[in-house]
């Protein structure tokens, strides 16, 4: 490791998360030791840690993470810059530190192994606390105010797209019609009350709706979408982008965007093209997963997939 003045590095906290793909993607930032980069999801640090590794007393570090928890995670270096807001704020919040451009993006979507360790956080079906999955408890709604409020159209279509759950629409009417016997709303109450319709491994199952849920509740696609529109004006040019995702949805979000320029799919009709955004070009034609080695020692880095672009 390469000692800094002014870094006091210390060893992220493998108790709060263990970072996935952590060489390759500190590989495809290509950082420069005097660069400002930015670390979309700062959670226990890991990520982070090895870019600082890389600087010199010249770099800098801006690192986003909407959770409060992850704070304390900060190591005490005066090289970064933690930013306690969600990063669809990215361009704005750069402008407020007087940053206008930065030399590498990574960001490290969803949530961390600490939020789903924590019982009081409602994101695992391992524990029964509050049915809340908010990453920012200072605003937003719950996964109960979703499970109370949502029409039932609504609930179908959330279940389908971001938890492929098989019977997306059954479960939907289900908990329209039950929903007003849900007391309080615990995990073990909802886990109770969609029990008649659990299809097939019912852990497999409750893990793809408390997905589903988690990814609406944080609005997690429009949060991505939104930053990543912003890259292209605060990326130098030849800056690196790196991001990594843990559903299909999301790494179909990021091809497209690195592809052609923007985040929604190619049209349907082969007649009609949107005029191609030459913006990136793309280092991994492929996403890069993890290798045995780590697929051994970390199971949370069996779906996750990491793709790089420069700027060109
Ligand atoms: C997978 S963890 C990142 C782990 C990190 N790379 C490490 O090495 O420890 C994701 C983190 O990003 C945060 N996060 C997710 N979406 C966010 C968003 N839209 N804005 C800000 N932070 C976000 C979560 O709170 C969580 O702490």
């Amino acid at each position: 490791m390469k000692e800094t003045p002014n870094s006091k590095l210390q060893t992220p906290n493998p108790d709060y998360h263990v970072p996935v793909l952590y060489h390759e993607t500190l590989a495809g930032l290509a950082i420069k030791p005097d660069g400002v980069y930015v670390d979309c999801t700062f959670g226990g640090g890991g990520h982070s840690k090895g870019i600082l590794e890389q600087l010199n007393a010249k770099g800098k570090l801006v690192a986003f993470d909407q959770d409060a928890d992850a704070q304390k995670n900060m190591p005490a270096d005066d090289r970064i810059i933690f930013v306690p807001q969600n990063f669809r704020h990215l361009q704005r919040m750069l402008r407020l530190h007087k940053l206008s451009e930065v030399d590498g993006v990574l960001a490290d979507l969803g949530v961390s192994s600490h939020q789903f360790d924590e019982g009081d956080r409602g994101f695992s079906i391992r524990f029964s606390g509050p049915l809340d999955m908010r990453m920012d408890r200072r605003q937003g709604s719950t996964a109960t105010d979703v499970i109370r409020t949502y029409s039932e159209q609504q609930l179908h279509k959330l279940f389908e797209q971001y938890g492929e759950v098989t019977n997306s629409k059954t479960l939907a009417k289900h908990i329209v019609q039950e929903r007003k016997h849900l007391q309080s709303a615990t995990i073990e109450q909802f886990k109770a009350m969609i029990s008649p319709v659990v299809k097939g491994n019912p852990n497999k199952y409750l893990a793809q709706v408390f997905q589903a849920l988690r990814i609406e509740v944080n609005d997690e696609m429009g949060a991505l979408k939104d930053m990543l529109q912003q890259v292209p004006a605060v990326l130098k040019k030849g800056g690196r982008i790196t991001i990594i995702t843990f559903h299909s949805i999301e790494d179909r979000v990021v091809k497209n965007f690195f592809r052609q320029g923007s985040v929604d799919p190619p049209p349907g009709n082969p007649f009609m093209s949107i005029p191609k955004k030459e913006i990136w070009k793309v280092i991994t034609k492929k996403p890069v997963t993890a290798g045995e080695e780590e697929l051994k020692r970390n199971s949370r880095s069996r779906s996750a997939k990491l793709r790089i672009a420069e700027k060109i």
